[in-house]
């Protein structure tokens, strides 16, 4: 109960990463509140964390919408008391298989918006109750398609090395309240995000014709990661325990590669 009192918010909670995310957060004695633009899921999120005998609530939110993050930072300290850890997991990805030169205006907006704005937008509205408490711990969600400049994600390869530089900006700002601010890099997982990504490369990319999206994910997998095999959702929600835990206290403006290897 590496967790237990603390209360997590987790942005984007209601699927794929941030759902593992959640439930790991919950086993350890967190209690979890969900702003995610899908309210459905969120709320079935939440039913599986009550079952585990933890607190939970869910709020529909855009977190590209400054007024609604700032409203969802109110609700979830209103309704649970306090906030401890901030999870910055709700994210898009653009069009793959794009080369600069063939990208919009569109791609670059969407994915700024919802996966770096956003950060800038609950930081700021969360750094005075963690500076007042002396106590908080944000974990950010990047990608390795920062670090390795994805020719095939321009966009999204820019925006999430945004979220690293801004992670160690805000890291510095916080230092000094004993707030840890981190990073996770993931690697390739088998989300409702790849196989959208899938659907998209097999239109784009003749090499995948004729497999599906999760063949296409096992190839990409075998060719790419050094360790031989995929990541999890699960596999993050054990990086992000650890980074929002005090046995991380003294690990701050860093990021994680969870990637078997890709990075390295
Ligand atoms: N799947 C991968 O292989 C992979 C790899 C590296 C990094 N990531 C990152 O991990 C994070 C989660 O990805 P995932 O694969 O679980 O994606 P997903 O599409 O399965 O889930 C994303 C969640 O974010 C929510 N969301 C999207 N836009 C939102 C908005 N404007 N406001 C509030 N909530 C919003 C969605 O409703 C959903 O619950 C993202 O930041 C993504 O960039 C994913």
């Amino acid at each position: 109960m590496r967790l237990a009192g603390k209360v997590a918010m987790v942005t984007g909670g209601g699927a794929g990463i941030g759902r593992a995310i959640v439930l790991a957060m919950a086993r350890e004695g967190a209690d979890i509140f969900i702003p995610d633009i899908q309210p459905a899921n969120a709320e079935a999120v939440v039913a599986e964390v009550q079952s585990l005998g933890r607190r939970a609530a869910a709020l529909r939110t855009d977190v590209t919408k400054e007024a609604e993050v700032e409203a969802a930072i109110a609700e979830g300290v209103r309704g649970f008391g306090q906030i401890d850890i901030l999870v910055n997991n709700a994210g898009v990805i653009p069009a793959l298989g794009h080369p600069f030169t063939r990208q919009v205006e569109a791609d670059w907006d969407t994915v700024f918006n919802v996966n770096l704005k956003s950060v800038f937008f609950t930081c700021k509205h969360i750094a005075a109750h963690f500076t007042g408490r002396r106590y908080g711990k944000i974990v950010n969600i990047s990608s390795i398609a920062g670090p390795l400049s994805s020719q095939s994600m321009p966009s999204y390869s820019v925006v999430k090395m945004g979220v690293l530089t801004f992670t160690k900006i805000v890291a510095k700002e916080l230092a000094a309240y004993n707030v840890n601010v981190n990073a996770i890099c993931p690697g390739l997982l088998y989300t409702e995000m790849w196989q959208k990504l899938g659907e998209r490369m097999r239109e784009t990319d003749p090499a995948y014709a004729g497999l599906t999206p999760r063949q296409m994910f096992e190839r990409r997998v075998q060719e790419w990661i050094p360790m031989r095999r995929e990541q999890t959702p699960e596999d993050i929600g054990h990086a992000a325990v650890f980074l929002a835990s005090d046995e991380a206290r003294n690990i701050t403006g860093q990021a994680l590669m969870v990637d078997g290897g890709v990075v390295m």
